[in-house]
């Protein structure tokens, strides 16, 4: 196909991402891993999978960054989860580097690309993956498309309205501090503050914001990867086909929202090359508060990782 999308990490999320994208038959795959012979091997079965699915789409995979050659947007999850007795800076030390070589291979052989960053600590690694691809290529991260995803799938459930009817997204960072917007959630354009109370859309945004845990401990080992998997496609697919989709996007702030060289989770129209416009919602007081929190501790993050780097 013309339309190639590379991922570096074949582990759960990336592996997900990949079949969701193959799946839509609009852009073939190329996956590297370090554990080459896995993402071989992933590639190769979801080939396999292509004459059942009708698409013409192909995926190949390997630990060599030269099948990375031709694509537009590469998608990042390779990392390491944090593992009993490390600390936080450990795991951030430890996926700094990993984000480096993973950056050197990348502007190697895809200069220009849109690199779409899934490793955690998102807002952390997404600022350190453009300070090594400064003026090489647009990094930008997955976090918001998620979150807001499961913030619609949780307004759903309580409303009872199909799920892509419902509009509401949630901004900032990545974890405890984001920012769920109650104050433009909707569903079939209708404010939900008509359907649901403020005291329940306070636990929403709470179940929300605690999204990620919630999975974690019903899984017991590893973490989600079917929603972020879609999530991360989905936002490929919206630069590659240059769609022009306002999707919540962890992307530099140049003066938007009042903030500077600061990466934060914002909602932006994505399509070809990347951000094309970051769009400036109003908040309410509540959320401007917990915005301001959300990017304190981004503030906070991005000192840790210049302290590391
Ligand atoms: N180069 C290439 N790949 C690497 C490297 C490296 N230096 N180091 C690790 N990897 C690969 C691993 O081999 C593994 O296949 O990264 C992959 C990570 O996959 P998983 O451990 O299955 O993790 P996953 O669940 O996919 O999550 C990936 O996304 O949501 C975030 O918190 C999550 O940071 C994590 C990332």
């Amino acid at each position: 196909m013309e339309k190639r999308v590379g991922f570096v990490g074949a582990g759960m999320v990336g592996a997900e991402a990949a079949r969701q994208l193959l799946s839509w038959g609009i852009a073939d795959v190329r996956i590297v891993d370090i554990q080459g012979d896995m993402a071989k091997g992933k590639a190769l079965d979801m080939t396999e999978a292509a004459p059942l699915l009708g698409t013409a789409a192909i995926a190949l995979g390997g630990d060599d960054y030269g099948l990375l050659e031709g694509c537009e947007v590469i998608i990042v999850t390779a990392g390491i989860p944090r593992k009993p007795g490390m600390s936080r800076d450990d795991l951030l030390k430890t996926n700094i580097s990993i984000t480096s070589s993973v950056c050197e291979g990348i502007a190697r052989h895809a200069p220009g690309s849109v690199v779409i960053i899934v490793t955690n600590p998102l807002d952390a690694i997404v600022y350190a993956a453009q300070g090594f691809l400064d003026g090489v290529c647009q990094v930008i991260g997955m976090a918001g498309a998620l979150d807001s995803a499961r913030f619609r799938a949780f307004l759903s459930m309580e409303t009872g309205v199909a799920a892509d009817d419902i509009q509401a997204m949630v901004l900032g960072s990545h974890g405890d501090a984001m920012v769920p917007l109650a104050s433009s959630a909707s569903a079939g354009g209708i404010p939900l503050s008509v359907w649901i109370d403020q005291q329940r859309m306070s636990e929403i945004i709470t179940r929300t914001q605690k999204g990620g845990g919630e999975i974690v401990g019903l899984l017991k080992t590893g973490s989600a990867y079917y929603a972020p998997g879609v999530a991360s496609a989905r936002m490929a697919k919206a630069i590659i086909l240059d769609e022009g989709r306002i999707m919540p996007t962890c992307t530099r702030l140049n003066g938007e929202y009042g903030v500077e060289g600061v990466f934060m989770g914002v909602p932006a129209s994505l399509g070809k090359g990347g951000v094309k416009k970051v769009i400036e919602v109003p908040l309410s007081d509540e959320e401007q508060g917990m915005w301001e929190k959300s990017l304190a501790h981004v503030r906070s993050l991005m000192g840790e990782v210049d302290e590391l780097s």
